[in-house]
């Protein structure tokens, strides 16, 4: 396969770096490694239009708001900008006037008119706000990672922003942990397609159109493996486990051309990611033949201090900028240091230069040098129009993972419903946990959806994710229902970064919720909204019918309906394993058998209070169809396995599978995962339609990283399971010699 990494070094290009380079002073050099935010603090969190709120809402003095705002501090940024100073802003404001501002004044009124960067946190989605990625990640649809990111790209662009902060590739198997939201869940090959087609939806075949930004692969490396799931904690891996599972979706991103990189918060066996040399120089330059730049992470080169890897910010620049981290994200140690740095020969003039022309080469791929000015007009007619909403729809729709259902799904239209549970009439709840440029007066609850249809309904709160159960309302609300739909889960701010719990149960009174309707007798359904895996199992086991809705964005409401009243056949299937317990964190479904593999034998590896199954496996979900599959084979033929397998839809109504291919090498150097996947497939199938369904999967692809680092393919047998999820049986062998 191509690396697009090299389409970047253009000879042309290159002599116009050497050019620009010959021109610039020192302090202009070290202007491009530095990125400020566009905040009137000076700080990157709070924008102009959070101000404005903090204000009307009562929460900041007019004096302070005044303060503030003054336009001191901005005169200073603009200063700096004419100067040549600053190369990149983290832009918070959704106005484009003033970021086309700003770039007059460095394209204009600075001496070699280097055009500024924007960069933003366009996760999933901008103003039409998409699932967020663990929710996306469920779909195994590349065709939706890849769309959802072209029209946030669209939608972004238009406003001004040349880059996003995204995708995040951080393989979490420890649902404690925030950010496992972010993620595409558990699975590196998954991640790894996911990553591919993230790449190629932010910055199409290439990133110099108006439509597209730049993406950026972040948090290289190894976040997700937080020490017990905690937020910026350590990371001790093993070389083989990185290079296994958590380098895979990387390498994918940079060989689909991603033009930026993001250091992670995290150390990684002792050497925070942005002073890691090894990772950025090594890995990401030498092995994987990275050409762009790469950012640090917020405030992680000044966190080197914090680490106890430097004595204070001027060695946190040394070590960082030697390392290879590039841009230095809003805390201004290279800013404050580097000209000394260079002085004293701690830098030298070659990794200052060559830090440069990395930044450099992205500008000008990305067009900045020819239209550094982004079209005010355009943005009305894109944001949020009815296309993009229509494929928020189909997002959210694929992204939901029916879980259990006793008959009750899908409800009759003229069922008498109750509602209950704050997150049923919540839009600000439904965005997720990214939303720079979403409105939750744009968003459709599940309230909103059901009005729209004119179904009959009531709804009473009853219990909030953080408040008390109130039985009165409940016993009102369900009086007269025939059937009643519950609404639990967390807030959009309870996954996501700085966002890690021990217990990743239900919270507050919700399952007194639960209880309730399971004592009442009448048949409900249970509706979960939340960014991680829940460790619900006994609000499974109570709850007839439990749906996955995730946090879906600005469809959401729309779509769960849909799913509710069969009007489209759940078809999402988990990406990130659910526990029993908390306590079983983490906990993934490709990991080695050890010598003592779970059994019901006691001596055997696992908890004796906790099944020896997860609450649900990675892979799963239901339908309101059955499939079938039969005549499963493998052969040899080439360099490649072919795999074909019948797949039936063996119900009643039509819908989606996703064929889930996995292999094990079964006797090896070292320990292999009890099953990986290596292939997915959807078909649709409507009643009683059958198909076979045939792949390739390539030899090289089943090979692992040994304990020397060496890429090899073991010969032997390795297993093949394929079907509708990681614990199918269905089973046959192939032997590579
Ligand atoms: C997060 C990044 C994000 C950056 C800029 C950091 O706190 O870890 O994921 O891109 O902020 O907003």
């Amino acid at each position: 396969m191509e690396n697009r990494q090299n389409r970047f070094i253009k000879p042309d290009t290159e002599k116009k770096i050497d050019t620009l380079l010959a021109k610039m002073t020192v302090k202009e050099k070290i202007g491009q490694l530095h990125q400020l935010g566009t905040s009137p603090v000076g700080g990157f969190e709070i924008s102009k239009n959070e101000m404005k709120k903090l204000l009307d809402a009562g929460r900041l003095t007019k004096e302070d708001y005044d303060n503030w705002m003054s336009n001191e501090q901005w005169d200073e940024n603009e200063g700096l900008v004419r100067a040549g100073e600053i190369g990149s802003f983290l832009g918070r404001d959704k106005d484009p006037n003033f970021y086309n501002h700003l770039q007059r004044v460095a394209v204009e009124e600075s001496r070699l008119g280097i055009p500024l960067i924007f960069g933003n946190d366009v996760i999933h989605g901008h103003r039409t706000v998409f699932p967020i990625p663990l929710a996306e990640s469920c779909s195994f649809d590349d065709e939706t990672f890849e769309k959802t990111a072209e029209i946030a790209a669209k939608e972004a662009a238009s406003e001004g922003i040349h880059w996003t902060f995204a995708p995040m590739l951080d393989i979490s198997r420890d649902a404690r942990w925030g950010r496992i939201a972010e993620s595409a869940g558990e699975d590196t090959y998954l991640a790894s397609r996911y990553a591919a087609a993230k790449v190629r939806g932010f910055q199409g075949e290439d990133f110099s159109d108006k439509d597209r930004i730049v993406a950026c692969a972040k948090h290289f490396v190894a976040y997700g493996a937080a020490e017990g799931g905690r937020d910026y904690n350590s990371v001790d891996m093993s070389m083989q486990k990185l290079w296994n599972t958590y380098l895979p979706p990387f390498k994918a991103a940079c060989e689909a051309g991603a033009g930026t990189f993001m250091s992670a918060f995290n150390d990684l066996n002792g050497i925070p990611c942005s002073a890691n040399t090894y990772l950025l120089r090594t890995v990401l330059r030498e092995k994987f033949g990275f050409k762009g730049f790469v950012v640090s992470d917020a405030f992680s080169v000044g966190e080197c201090v914090a680490h106890g890897v430097a004595e204070d910010r001027k060695q946190a620049a040394e070590l960082c900028l030697n390392a290879g981290v590039n841009m230095d994200m809003v805390v201004g140690c290279y800013r404050d240091h580097v000209e000394e740095l260079l002085n004293e020969g701690k830098i030298s003039e070659d990794t200052l230069n060559e830090a440069v022309r990395e930044i450099l080469r992205i500008k000008f791929a990305k067009g900045l040098f020819d239209n550094p000015y982004t079209d005010v007009e355009s943005a009305a007619d894109i944001l949020i129009c009815d296309e993009h909403r229509k494929e928020a729809l189909k997002a959210a729709e694929k992204s939901i993972v029916l879980l259990k259902n006793e008959d009750i799904l899908p409800l009759r239209k003229n069922a008498k419903i109750a509602v209950v549970g704050e997150l049923a009439d919540d839009a600000e709840e439904m965005l997720g946990c990214w939303v720079l440029g979403g409105l939750p007066e744009e968003t459709v609850t599940l309230i909103d959806a059901l009005k729209l249809r004119g179904i009959d309904f009531v709804y009473e709160k009853c219990c909030g994710v953080k408040t008390d159960f109130n039985r009165e309302a409940f016993e009102r609300a369900i009086e007269n229902a025939d059937i009643i739909i519950a609404t639990v889960g967390e807030y959009r701010d309870m996954s996501g970064e700085a966002a890690s719990y021990c217990d990743i149960d239900l919270h507050g009174e919700q399952k007194k919720l639960i209880d309730a309707l399971y004592n009442c007798g009448k048949p409900f359904v249970t509706l979960l909204f939340n960014g991680r895996p829940l460790a619900i199992r006994d609000v499974a086991e109570k709850t007839p019918a439990l749906v996955e809705c995730w946090h879906l964005g600005t469809e959401a409401g729309n779509a769960i309906c849909n799913v509710l009243f069969g009007d489209y056949n759940p078809s999402g299937r988990l990406t990130a394993t659910f526990p029993n317990y908390s306590g079983e964190c983490p906990l993934y479904y490709n990991h080695l058998n050890t010598g003592r593999p779970t059994s019901e034998v006691r001596h055997s590896s696992k908890y004796q209070d906790a099944p020896i199954k997860p609450l649900y496996p990675f892979g799963y979900g239901l339908s309101y169809t059955d499939y079938a599959y039969s005549n499963l084979s493998a052969e040899i033929i080439g360099d490649n396995i072919s795999v074909s397998v019948d797949v039936e839809n063996a119900g009643k109504v039509s819908g989606t599978e996703t064929v889930q291919f996995y292999i094990q090498d079964v006797v090896a150097k070292t320990a292999r995962p009890v099953r990986e996947l290596k292939e997915y497939k959807k078909v649709y199938l409507e009643p009683g339609e059958k198909v076979t369904v045939t792949v390739k999967i390539t030899i090289a692809d089943i090979g692992y990283y040994d304990e020397a680092l060496e890429y090899i393919v073991e010969p032997g047998e390795f297993k093949l399971w394929v079907g509708h999820d990681s614990t199918t049986e269905l089973v046959t062998s192939v032997f590579v010699k």
